[in-house]
């Protein structure tokens, strides 16, 4: 009976420290959910759907009527211009090229396709749940855009609804429209944009609709062998959606050393990335660039890489030897250039 005591003790404490214990896959984080589960679902988003009845909607952000400014910007908007669907506030015409594409700036409203500019911002610098387009090579994005409407990239988290609204956007794109978008992101050079710090805790966060992950502003929570990536000064990029407002990554201590190497060496697991991707990580021809694009975002491709459900011939064998802590490592490591 003693004996009995000792291990109903001992599977309590277990069953407790399995209850408390981060999850042990990092993954999920990277699509903008705490844990793997196929929940919750994301909506319905068959091949002829309008782009936006496939996303998952945030609350709308209520009127005051006021005008907003940032500092360094001469223009004033109201929340409803900022947050604006169809046509976003451009706060800093002076920092990209002109004319602005009308799909970037307007998109189409009668196909309920929301302008590039409302995710991406006018400057393609992009944020964590959605993408980094700026600098991007013309072939590379066209490629894109074509492997999204073939179904040759989706998301290995079925719950990320808005790859699937992204993927409905390129199948109602006009080849013009695909040209001039591709011409004004490239032409616009990639500015510093990530900053990652290894810790033992990150801030508490909440979940925003389409998963970006914002700090509470109430303290910190041990970061276990999960990295959180949030927003530098959360309020520019949640309310103002200011595109010079960029991101912080917190993963474990020893984790860019581990990425360096593997990155750098190959680490007898992958490939050197700079081979292919040139010197930097800078891009080559039109292989993309990778240094400092936010951790979520490159760890989410190198994830559907290795699933498949991001289709590239030379991208597969890179990342196939390569574990979840591996692909975060490798990910912080450039998201540190
Ligand atoms: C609702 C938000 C949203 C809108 C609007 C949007 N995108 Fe995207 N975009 C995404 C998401 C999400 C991804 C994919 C992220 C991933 O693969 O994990 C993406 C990825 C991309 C990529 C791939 C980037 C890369 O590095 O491979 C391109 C190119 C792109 N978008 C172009 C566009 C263009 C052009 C428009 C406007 C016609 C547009 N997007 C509008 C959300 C959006
Ligand atoms: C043999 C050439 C080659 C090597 C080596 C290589 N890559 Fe790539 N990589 C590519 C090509 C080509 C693409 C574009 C493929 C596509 O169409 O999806 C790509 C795409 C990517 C992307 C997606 C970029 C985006 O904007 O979505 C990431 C991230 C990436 N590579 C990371 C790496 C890392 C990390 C390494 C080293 C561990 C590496 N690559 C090594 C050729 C290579």
């Amino acid at each position: 009976m003693k004996y009995a005591g000792f291990f109903l003790m001992l599977l309590l404490a277990t069953a407790a420290l399995a209850a408390q214990a981060p999850p042990p896959n990092p993954v999920p984080w990277a699509y903008g959910f705490v844990i793997p589960s196929p929940e919750p679902l994301p909506p319905p988003c068959p091949a002829e759907a309008k782009p936006y009845t496939c996303s998952r909607p945030g609350r709308p952000w209520p009127e005051d009527g006021m005008l907003l400014d940032l500092p360094g910007s001469s223009r004033k908007f109201t929340i409803t211009q900022i947050q604006a669907h169809y046509d976003p506030a451009d706060w800093y015409p002076n920092e990209h090229p002109h004319p602005v594409p009308a799909i970037v700036q307007y998109g189409r409203e009668s196909d309920r396709l929301r302008a590039c500019a409302h995710c991406h911002y006018h400057n393609g610098q992009g944020k964590p749940e959605n993408g980094h387009v700026a600098g991007l090579p013309v072939n590379y994005f066209l490629q894109q855009l074509a492997l999204f409407r073939s179904g040759g990239r989706t998301s290995a988290d079925p719950r990320k609804a808005n790859h699937a609204e992204m993927t409905q956007i390129a199948r109602f794109l006009t080849e013009a429209e695909m040209q001039a978008a591709a011409e004004y992101y490239a032409a616009i050079p990639w500015k510093p944009w990530v900053k990652v710090v290894e810790s033992d805790t990150a801030p508490k966060t909440r979940q925003s609709a389409a998963g970006l992950f914002i700090p509470l502003g109430e303290g910190d929570e041990p970061l276990g062998r999960r990295f959180i990536e949030v927003p530098e000064f959360p309020d520019r990029t949640e309310r103002f959606r200011d595109p010079k407002a960029g991101f912080i990554a917190y993963v474990p201590f020893g984790t860019i050393e581990k990425g360096k190497t593997l990155v750098t060496t190959g680490g007898g697991k992958t490939a050197q990335c700079a081979a292919c991707h040139g010197a930097g990580l800078q891009g080559a021809g039109d292989v993309p660039p990778i240094a400092d694009r936010t951790v979520s975002y490159t760890v989410r491709q190198l994830y559907n890489y290795q699933q498949g459900t991001r289709h590239s011939q030379l991208m597969k064998p890179v990342v196939a030897k390569l574990s979840p802590d591996e692909l975060v490592a490798i990910a912080a490591y450039l998201a540190s250039l």
